[in-house]
């Protein structure tokens, strides 16, 4: 199993940055764009292993899945549903690719797809959570916090995390609302799920965001210590509620406020304008 991730993690990246000068062929298609999630067998990764996945779903359905998942699941199709339940509401992003490339991944799928035994398509499926667990440091755990935040710069000069993502801990300021909360993802993807996706991300917004500042193998093994920590941690803590701490900073704030203005406004008129012209025509010079 790691063997196999290190492959599919080697042949991710190696593809993705040939993947310029890259044919249009299946395979490549497939690898650029699926194999960090899909296998062509039974083994899951993030997504369910792809093997044979003709003799399950037609070619119409295949399409349309890829090109748009969260679509199909809107519109209630059944399979496309139970497959979402089935792997804990993980949203497989939408592929802009073209009904011909699809069908190209889709034969290279097929002719890659191991022998069918005759007992069909009984899912031989090795769960990832076969996998021995990654044990990390507190250290690592620290500097992955570091990273999220932005406190440490990524050597390659990619973006905080918490510019797009929020996790739900008491230490960090609240990170961004443009993508999904983190704080449950590293159970939703596994260990390796979540290490692919950060050594080459399949989201479009994410992927132009590391377009050539890729994470470290370092960072992305801190950043995974960070995100296991958080969602062993969650419930102890207390997100956003900040209760009587922010009724008395507020107070505080206020008085601080108020002993601040009239020192840097100290040349203020102390009396309306008409009270001195009043004054002075009452024949009185202050
Ligand atoms: C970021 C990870 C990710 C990427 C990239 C990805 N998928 Fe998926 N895929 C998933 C997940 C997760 C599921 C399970 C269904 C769900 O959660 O919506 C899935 C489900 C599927 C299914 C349905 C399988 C079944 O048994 O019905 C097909 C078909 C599929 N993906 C094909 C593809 C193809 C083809 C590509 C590349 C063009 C691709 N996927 C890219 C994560 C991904
Ligand atoms: C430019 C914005 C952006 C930045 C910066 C960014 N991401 Fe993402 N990330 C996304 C988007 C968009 C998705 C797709 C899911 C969604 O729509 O929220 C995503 C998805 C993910 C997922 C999969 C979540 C799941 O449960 O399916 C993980 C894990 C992740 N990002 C981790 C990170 C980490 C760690 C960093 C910092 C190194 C990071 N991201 C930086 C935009 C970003």
């Amino acid at each position: 199993m790691k063997n196999l991730t290190k492959t599919i993690l080697f042949f991710g990246g190696f593809f993705c940055c040939i993947s310029s000068y890259a044919q249009n062929d299946g395979v490549t298609l497939f690898k650029t764009n699926c194999s960090i999630c899909h296998t062509v067998t039974n083994q899951k990764l993030v997504g369910p292993g792809l093997g044979n996945i003709h003799l399950k779903r037609s070619e119409d359905w295949f399409i349309s899945f890829v090109k748009s998942s969260q679509t199909m699941i809107k519109n209630g199709d059944p399979d496309a549903v139970a497959i979402f339940e089935e792997y804990n509401k993980v949203i497989m992003p939408d592929q802009n690719l073209s009904d011909s490339q699809l069908k190209l991944i889709l034969d290279y799928i097929i002719a890659n797809s191991p022998e069918e035994t005759s007992e069909v398509a009984e899912v031989t499926d090795t769960p990832i959570e076969e996998e021995e667990e990654l044990v990390f440091t507190e250290k690592e755990v620290l500097t992955g916090q570091n990273l999220f935040v932005g406190k440490i710069n990524f050597r390659n000069g990619g973006p905080t995390c918490n510019s797009c993502h929020n996790v739900k801990t008491d230490d960090v300021v609240t990170g961004g609302a443009l993508a999904k909360d983190l704080t449950e993802s590293y159970s939703l993807l596994s260990g390796a799920g979540m290490k692919a996706i950060l050594g080459a991300p399949p989201f479009p917004a994410m992927r132009q965001a590391y377009d050539g500042k890729s994470l470290t193998d370092e960072e992305i093994h801190s950043l995974l210590a960070y995100l296991k920590t958080i969602e062993e941690q969650q419930y102890d803590q207390h997100p956003r509620d900040y209760g009587q701490r922010m009724l008395i900073t507020g107070l505080l704030g206020a008085f601080l406020l108020m002993g601040i203005f009239p020192a840097l406004w100290y040349r203020r008129k102390k009396r309306s304008v008409n009270q001195r012209i009043y004054d002075r025509q009452l024949g009185s010079s202050n």
